[in-house]
């Protein structure tokens, strides 16, 4: 056991308390190792604003998410008057339980205000390379962080068992009765039924409320530790802890707490008058945060005409449609343009290049032996999941943007507009127009990741400066 500590004879009592927990449990160890000895570069720009605020955003759907539950009714048979019951408890929060209307519209504004900041903060990482040595593990917390909030997302979603929660489940769950073999059995496996039903909502409240959100907090934790053993980065991509004083205090470093919580809850002021705004003026956000359609009660029997995802899931779902017979087409012939491309100009042995052709083979050959529904769900999938890759694609000399070449600038603002784009699509009911388009943005969104290695290294780098970039204000 560890010595006690005394605390001096003439300490406050507020130190003598202090003194008594820390000799039981490591509060002010933990709060000088994580805030007030924690050292962040000192040249941390609005970018670094959206960690904290996801961490907010996560309280915030906690903490309403508790009182929601205390009313709603995970129950899809339907009351005297013929309404689902899970339907007619949302409706009662919204009018009858005090300030339950309040409740309601800061968690489903807080979706789509989690997937704002999440999505702003992920694109950070991206600038600055946040994602390369030493921060890989950082990262792929953040992509299983993603992975989880979709999941909580989307089974979300389905509670308020409106006709968008139904079909929208519906079309998403069928999904993986594409999956070859276990397909049928696994879509049976996720309702619990052969439709989606009162089975399904039961089962995706109780993932909703505590299975995903204990594993979304436990990531998280791990994706805070991971970032305070290795430090965080910074816009100019260089490592402060390279240049530290006789101390062993970074010099580009400044302590967590005071500055950055002070910074942070700027941060925190900007983003709840936007929050707040939304909540009190347009909760439904022109149907993109609640969409018209799930103001009507879920009816199995009555299909809505056009059946689309929240905005969050648009980019990803635009690829799922962009993958059509003709997509398939086009995959089997880049596979086999790339093929062909190594043999000529690849280096490596004549085996390594015979694997290749022969890899290329059966590559086309599982094209072809699986519909193009299936390599719509695969597309969908890998979109995700390369995020988890970059570091490993980045070949870049440097880290931040900032001195990567200018066209490299171009590239970043051009992905942007494209998963805008993709996103846009995912909305629209289909046309053979807005199909082309996703498919030209599908091969540009997989093409940006897939060739990083090879683009990533190309261009005229510029000089990275030993010490950070910082103007006092
Ligand atoms: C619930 C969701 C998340 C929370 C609460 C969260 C929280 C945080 C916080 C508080 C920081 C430190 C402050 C900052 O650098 O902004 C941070 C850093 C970071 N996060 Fe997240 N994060 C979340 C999701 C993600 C996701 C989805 C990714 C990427 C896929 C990601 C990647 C990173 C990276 C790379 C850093 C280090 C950035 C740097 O040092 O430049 N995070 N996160």
């Amino acid at each position: 056991m560890a010595e006690f500590k005394q605390a001096a004879a003439n300490a406050s009592a507020g130190e003598k308390l202090m003194t008594w927990v820390d000799n039981r449990f490591p509060a002010t160890k933990l709060w000088n190792e994580h805030a007030a000895q924690y050292y962040a570069p000192k040249n941390f720009n609005f970018w670094y604003f959206f960690g904290s605020l996801a961490l907010l955003v996560l309280v915030i759907q906690i903490v309403t998410g508790i009182f929601l539950v205390m009313n709603y009714k995970p129950d899809g048979t339907l009351n005297a008057a013929g309404i689902p019951v899970a339907f007619a408890s949302v409706e009662y929060i919204m009018r009858d339980v005090p300030w339950g209307w309040l409740v309601r519209y800061m968690h489903s504004t807080g979706a789509s205000a989690f997937f704002v900041v999440v999505y702003l903060h992920m694109y950070r990482g991206l600038i600055y390379g946040s994602y390369r040595t030493p921060r890989e593990l950082v990262w792929i917390f953040g992509c299983l962080i993603f992975l989880c909030l979709m999941a909580e997302a989307f089974m979300g979603y389905l509670l308020p068992w409106g006709q968008m929660s139904y079909w929208g489940a519906q079309v998403i769950i069928n999904l993986f009765s594409a999956i070859p073999f276990v397909g049928p059995d696994l879509a049976i496996l996720i309702r619990g039924d052969y439709v989606v039903g009162d089975a399904t909502l039961n089962r995706f409240f109780a993932l909703h409320v505590i299975a995903v959100p204990l594993v979304l907090l436990g990531l998280v934790v791990a994706h805070l530790i991971a970032l305070h053993e290795v430090g965080s980065n910074n816009p100019d991509g260089i490592e402060i802890k390279a240049k530290k004083d006789a101390n062993g205090i970074p010099l580009d470093g400044i302590p967590f707490h005071p500055y950055y919580t002070v910074h942070d809850i700027m941060g925190v002021a900007g983003f709840l008058i936007v929050f707040t705004a939304v909540i009190f003026f347009a909760p439904e956000f022109g149907g993109y945060f609640l969409e018209y359609n799930n103001f009507i009660p879920a009816d199995p029997l009555k299909t809505p005409s056009h059946i689309a995802p929240v905005w969050y899931f648009t980019p990803f779902y635009s690829m799922l449609r962009a993958t059509t017979d003709w997509m398939v087409h086009v995959f089997a012939a880049l596979i086999g343009l790339s093929a062909l491309f190594s043999l000529v100009k690849g280096q490596g042995g004549s085996g390594r290049k015979i694997g290749g052709i022969v890899a290329a083979a059966i590559g086309i050959a599982l094209l072809y032996t699986f519909e193009a529904k299936f390599w719509g769900v695969v597309i969908m999938g890998a979109a995700v999941v390369i995020l988890a890759f970059l570091p490993w694609l980045d070949h870049s000399p440097v880290k931040s943007i900032r001195y990567r070449p200018d066209w490299h600038k171009i590239v970043y603002g051009v992905f942007v507009l494209n998963f805008v784009m993709l996103g846009w699509l995912g909305i629209e009911p289909p046309s053979p127009v807005y199909e082309k388009m996703a498919q030209v943005g599908t091969l540009f969104y997989l093409g940006f990741f897939l060739l990083m290695p090879w683009w990533s290294q190309l261009g005229t780098f510029k000089q990275v400066p030993e010490r950070v970039t910082f103007h006092p204000h």
